[in-house]
């Protein structure tokens, strides 16, 4: 994804926003290495990128409890869904990565934009 596209998922939280990029840039150097066939490589990736996935899961769902953020439930089992989805990946095709990227683009969008408002709404009643 460009610059410019990115812009649209921005959180604006801590470093939230940096990792959501590391994971995307993972996934692209992945769907790179699968065009070189180079399937060592992409398997190598892949299996940074779920580490990072895993790493973000853990940090973000913490941030989410610590502004108690209401709609954490959801949020949570959308994150199991998408790390089973990882798991189970079994052939590191680009076409296959390429989905599981817009996979994580549809999450970012529909559930970590929602805390982030959640998050800017509230600092701005704060004030
Ligand atoms: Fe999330
Ligand atoms: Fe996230």
């Amino acid at each position: 994804m460009d610059q410019a596209s990115f812009q649209h998922y921005l959180t604006y939280v801590s470093d939230k926003d940096d990792e959501h990029r590391r994971i995307l840039e993972l996934f692209n150097q992945c769907i790179t290495a699968c065009k070189a066939k180079d399937q060592t490589l992409a398997k190598k990736l892949l299996a940074e990128a779920i580490v990072s996935w895993e790493e973000h899961v853990i940090k973000e769902e913490a941030f989410m409890r610590e502004i108690k953020f209401p709609y954490i439930g959801s949020h949570q089992e959308d994150h199991v869904a998408f790390s089973k989805r990882l798991h189970n990946f079994t052939y590191e095709s680009e076409y296959a990565i390429q989905e599981i990227t817009t996979r994580l683009i549809t999450h970012i969008d529909h559930y970590d934009l929602q805390y982030a408002k959640w998050y800017k709404d509230s600092k701005n009643k704060s004030e």
